[in-house]
């Protein structure tokens, strides 16, 4: 399905845009089927028995293998304008049905504080989020009217959050504040719509005062060429699987292996910061093994925990870094992030043999040597190589302590 150019121009100066009846009601019904098999069966997030009074109900397709759920991440209906409106190749970065059962209250305000109850999902410490390109495609399954609980939307307020470089290489994101917005609006979906929203459009979701449940399902894509700064979360063996060969596309960061390592390339002005290894070789810094992470926020978790490690291990203070790539790890896998240290602050603190500062050159020599992985080297290469519209993941803490 190919959107018309009032389509994609009213989407560019509202941030939103609803398809009427984009679904089949066959189609509908095994949506319904979908999230109802998956909270019944207390497949959902900490077991919670259905039906419980007041209680949201959340279903990650990321843990899913049913394809009356998963398959509606590839239906075209949903990823031809999503590619349409990102501009290119796109995937999936997070696959949620959610369930609210009479009395279960609205969403909650924005991190930053300057609304109790519309906020925008822009936020460098989340996994989705912090793509500097990326959108909902929201699939309302119960009629969204004011009992039910409406979804809200502000038109135009994605605007009003700016792209603003940080280095040459990676931007960071003025966020609009609540002052700055247009008032929220019904967006007025019903059963079977399709709602489209950009990543920075701000918005809320009613809490449900009707005597039925309120559900549906919402996915986050983001152009493939626009990481998420904080680094993706993965897709369980058995959700990629239940993806058709040709919707496998969409779902790019899977696997059961779990974080167990993570590292970061320093760079300044083209030199590259190693560690002395275990044995008389060098290695990016990093940390290793990573603790239990948080499964709610795993990937904020891997950055929380280098950042710690790197203050006490080397004194480095980092505040920011960009995903790069995984790597494996023996059964688990390693996360490689990049800092670009304009200011040289991090040269001027890493003093001493343990340290050395590499340029390209010598980082290949190394690798060519077997005196640094070839995984550390490859990083680099992607990190100094690859086309990609970059932004700053950090820490929750880290996100929030800077929170105006
Ligand atoms: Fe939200």
């Amino acid at each position: 399905m190919n959107l018309t150019l009032e389509q994609g121009q009213f989407y560019d100066e509202n941030g939103y845009l609803v398809v009427k009846e984009a679904f089949t009601d066959a189609e509908l019904k095994r949506l319904d089927r979908g999230v109802y098999g998956a909270i019944t069966s207390g497949n959902c997030g900490g077991g919670k028995v259905y039906p419980a009074p007041k209680t949201l109900y959340i279903v990650e397709g990321q843990y899913q293998d049913d394809p009356d759920l998963l398959l509606i991440g590839e239906h075209p209906a949903v990823t031809d304008p999503v590619e349409s409106l990102l501009g290119g190749y796109a995937c999936l970065s997070a696959f949620v049905s959610y369930l609210k059962t009479p009395g279960a209250v609205g969403t909650s305000g924005d991190y930053q504080g300057s609304h109790p109850t519309g906020h925008c999902d822009y936020k460098t410490y989340q996994q989705a989020g912090s793509s500097l390109n990326w959108l909902f495609a929201i699939i309302p399954l119960t009629d969204l009217d004011e009992e039910t609980g409406s979804l809200l939307v502000s038109p135009g307020s994605h605007r009003e959050s700016k792209i603003m470089p940080v280095t040459d290489k990676v931007n960071e994101v003025h966020r609009a504040q609540a002052s700055d917005i247009a008032p929220l609006i019904d967006a007025e979906l019903k059963r079977g719509d399709l709602c489209f929203m950009h990543g920075f459009t701000w918005h809320e979701g009613k809490g449900n005062s009707s005597d039925h449940d309120r559900y549906g399902i919402y996915l986050k894509y983001r152009a493939v060429n626009a990481p998420p700064g904080c680094g993706p979360q993965l897709f369980r063996e058995r959700a990629f699987l239940a993806f058709s060969e040709t919707g496998k596309r969409f779902v790019p960061h899977h696997g059961d292996r779990s974080f167990a390592e993570a590292r970061l390339i320093v760079d300044h002005g083209g030199n590259f910061l190693l560690v002395e290894g275990d044995t008389r070789d060098w290695k990016l810094p990093g940390v290793f093994p990573l603790e239990k992470l948080v499964k709610e926020s795993v990937t904020a978790d891997v950055i929380g925990q280098l950042d710690t490690s790197l203050q006490k291990k080397y004194g480095l203070e980092i505040p920011w870094m960009t995903y790069i790539a995984d790597y494996r790890n023996g059964d688990g896998l390693r996360r490689v992030y990049a800092y670009q240290d304009s200011e040289g602050t991090t040269a001027a603190c890493t003093p001493g043999p343990v340290f050395r500062w590499c340029g390209g050159e010598e980082i290949w020599a190394l690798a060519d040597n077997g005196k640094l992985e070839s995984e550390d080297a490859d990083a680099i290469h992607r990190w100094e190589t690859e086309a990609c519209v970059r932004g700053v993941g950090q820490s929750m803490e880290c996100a929030k302590k800077f929170a105006q």
